[in-house]
């Protein structure tokens, strides 16, 4: 009997602690504790019990019963919190998703190019998003009145007072400043006079590149843009040149990265044409070496020009620019 008292107690301490709901705790009362429950089972049982021993096991009895009600009180009382927000703790349910920040998807693209560039031996340098018409302009080979300032709509603040429409001034302001060898990038936001639509937008992110030293030939352009294209979009991923102008380089090409999400097969990411434009690119004009002082004879450099938004929506596959500059948090929480 003594035996039977232990493994009462046993049993009821290994179910309540692991009860969770109050419907559980009302399950045990009932199992042990009622009239008709285990501990007045042994109660009945009693009555059979030797006389003499009879004694030692009541007290026993009365013992367990005792210690089962304080524990049952105990477990009553810890759930009454709960009860009072009618709401039982759900030790099952998942839990609450803590909201942490993110960053923006041109930031990531745009950390990703820097690294890059900067494992192929690039400095990163930066210049002014309001410059100067000389700047933007003019040290470029883009005179006054030239036709190619039609390329670019650009934002006017003065007469002579511009938001930048490229990254190429940078590369005048480099130049100026240090001697070759140069080897750098510059990354930055640029303006232009366009009506925002699914792929314009009134501002934008472009990675200028710029390397000049002796000896410097179209080649050595090639192969870091077919370097970059590698390590951003995959191994198997091609560039094509196609022939072009900018004043401020000579020969002048614009250039195409094969479409990563069909391989060149055409899909509609890249409208079925198997390529996606990134930018323009060339041999640094003499002209632009002449005005910041560089002799031409001497040097030779090439530049290019990336768009950075261009590369998130081939990487992230979008179809519209403006979701990058709306802050929609249903949108930037993806990344
Ligand atoms: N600045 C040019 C543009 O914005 C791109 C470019 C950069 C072209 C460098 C040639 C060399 O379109």
């Amino acid at each position: 009997m003594l035996n039977r008292i232990e493994e009462l107690k046993n049993s009821f301490l290994s179910e309540i602690n692991k009860i969770v709901t109050r419907e559980q705790l009302e399950e045990i009362r009932n199992k042990y504790l009622s009239r008709k429950g285990l501990l007045a089972d042994l109660f009945v049982e009693l009555k059979d019990i030797d006389n003499e021993i009879r004694p030692q096991i009541g007290k026993s009895l009365n013992e367990l019963k005792g210690f089962l009600q304080d524990k049952y009180q105990e477990f009553s009382n810890s759930m009454a919190i709960g009860d009072t927000a009618e709401q039982n703790l759900d030790l099952t349910l998942p839990g609450r998703k803590l909201f942490i920040g993110h960053r923006h998807p041109l930031t990531i693209v745009l950390e990703q190019i820097k690294s890059i560039f900067w494992g192929l031996g690039f400095r990163i340098e930066d210049g002014p998003e309001i410059e100067t018409d000389y700047y933007n302009f003019e040290a470029l080979n883009i005179p006054r009145n030239h036709p190619a300032r039609n390329m670019q709509d650009t934002l006017y603040i003065s007469e002579d007072v511009v938001l930048r429409t490229h990254t190429s001034p940078v590369q005048v302001r480099v130049m100026e400043a240090k001697k070759p060898p140069i080897r750098i990038i510059a990354p930055g936001r640029v303006y232009r006079r366009d009506t925002p639509d699914a792929s314009h937008s009134p501002f934008f992110h472009q990675v200028e590149g710029l390397v000049v030293d002796k000896g410097i030939s179209f080649a050595d352009l090639k192969g870091v843009i077919t370097s970059f294209a590698h390590k951003m979009f995959g191994p198997d991923i091609q560039v094509r040149f196609r022939p072009s102008f900018f004043p401020f380089t000579e020969p002048s090409a614009e250039y195409d990265i094969m479409c990563a999400s069909c391989h060149g097969k055409g899909c509609r990411v890249c409208k079925n044409t198997g390529w996606l434009e990134i930018s323009g690119a060339g041999m640094v004009d003499p002209n632009v070496f002449k005005a910041v002082g560089y002799d031409p004879e001497k040097y030779t450099g090439y530049a290019f020009g990336m768009g950075v938004d261009r590369i998130a929506m081939i990487k992230y596959q979008m179809d519209d620019i403006r979701l990058f500059f709306e802050n929609d948090l249903r949108f930037l929480s993806q990344f």
